[in-house]
């Protein structure tokens, strides 16, 4: 790329709106960015061990940072009530007041686990979103959803705080594993899918430039995507109509994810769970036959599986299905697609489907 950067992106909630800088190399400028945002204050970084050991070593793209700095073990496995307690002790002990700002670095974890801590510290600091993985720069950093999972669930216990800016560096992405970078392209097509059909031919087209992580395809493949969330979440804060159709894919994704017991990684899930919801949408007559092939296309382009390997048994998902919050009244419900780039409206933003409608969808991704 060349030239002047492109504006951030800019999301509205309901207390205001918040800028999200795309560009290759912008972490350069955390601290002057933290110095406009969140300015006079005293801050804190809170980032993955693995991530925080990249940028010590200079790693990490161009993060230079060199105020306090706390870490947590690096997975999902650290997404608890008992990290956050010990991370607001932690603020806590060093005598961090309300006069705090928090950074969060590193993937959907330390923005979740991160952005919960600012949530609640004092009754809320504010913060920064630094995304170093492809999932969370675009799709966890944008919505102001934070929290933390407990033994009866994922994303039980949080609060809306929406961050003071999000920075999103794609040259952090240089060192994500190559099936954590996968994962993150299954929610960009289901961004294409949901909401732009020439974004969607545009990932077909360059997928391999994807694949080979080049830094203008990534700028151009994070700011879409974070313009169709933030387009979303903005008309539709609280999920209560539109926003649901963000969740294509995840009704089968979440049941592969739980019946597997999180073995599947979630970006594999939703795009298994695209694909068998492309399939269920042709055949409920939602869809033109055809969908679903080019979902299935994209996502080998992408080095993405469209077969569950190793298969599950169909009676472990369906009970997994029946417990998605979306459903009503005994039936599963799905966000489906009515074309590439829209989706159904016949019954809302969601449709019932009945069960043996649902075994065959999930029928072709065994
Ligand atoms: N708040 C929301 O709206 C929202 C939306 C989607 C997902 N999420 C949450 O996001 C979480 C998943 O996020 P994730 O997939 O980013 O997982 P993650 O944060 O656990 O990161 C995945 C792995 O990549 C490593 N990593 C991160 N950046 C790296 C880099 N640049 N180089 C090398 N390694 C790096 C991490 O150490 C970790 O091991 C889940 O908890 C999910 O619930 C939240
Ligand atoms: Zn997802």
């Amino acid at each position: 790329m060349s030239g002047a950067a492109a504006p951030p992106v800019q999301v509205t909630h309901g207390l205001g709106r918040y800028p999200v800088y795309v560009e290759a190399g912008v972490l350069a400028r955390l601290g002057a960015l933290a110095a406009e945002h969140l300015g006079g204050r005293r801050l804190a970084m809170i980032a993955d061990a693995t991530v925080h050991q990249l940028y010590r070593g200079g790693r990490l793209g161009a993060v230079t940072w060199e105020g306090e700095a706390l870490t947590f073990p690096p997975g999902e496995a650290s997404k608890t009530r008992d990290q956050w307690a010990r991370l607001t002790d932690e603020l806590l002990r060093r005598g961090f007041g309300r006069d705090s700002g928090i950074i969060a670095l590193g993937g959907g974890v330390a923005g979740d686990l991160a952005g919960f801590v600012a949530a609640t510290y004092m009754r809320g600091v504010p913060y920064l979103q630094t995304p170093t993985t492809l999932l969370a720069m675009l799709d966890a950093s944008v919505g102001g959803k934070t929290g933390v999972d407990t033994p009866e669930g994922k994303n039980l216990i949080g609060a809306f705080h929406p961050p003071v800016a999000v920075i999103a560096d794609p040259a952090t992405l240089a060192t994500l594993p190559e099936r954590e970078f996968r994962g993150g392209l299954a929610e960009a097509v289901k961004h294409g899918l949901i909401a732009d059909a020439d974004y969607f031919g545009w990932i077909e087209r360059e997928s391999e430039r994807l694949l080979r992580r080049e830094p203008a395809a990534l700028v151009r493949l994070v700011r879409r995507s974070v313009e169709i969330k933030a387009e979303v979440v903005s008309a539709d804060e609280r999920e209560g109509g539109r926003r649901a159709i963000l969740n294509a894919g995840h009704t089968v994704a979440h049941a592969l994810e739980r019946a597997s017991s999180y073995r599947v990684p979630h970006g594999e899930a939703v795009g298994l769970g695209l694909l068998a919801e492309a399939a269920l949408a042709e055949d409920l007559g939602l869809a033109p036959s055809g969908l679903g092939a080019r979902v299935s296309a994209v996502l080998s382009r992408l080095g993405l599986p469209v077969r569950l390997v190793p298969a599950l048994a169909p009676d472990a998902l369906l009970p997994a299905m029946a417990s998605d919050k979306k459903n009503r009244a005994g039936t599963i419900r799905f966000a489906l697609p009515s074309a590439i780039g829209a989706m159904a409206t016949r019954e809302g933003w969601t449709v019932a489907a009945a069960e043996p409608a649902v075994r065959k969808a999930i029928d072709s991704i065994l």
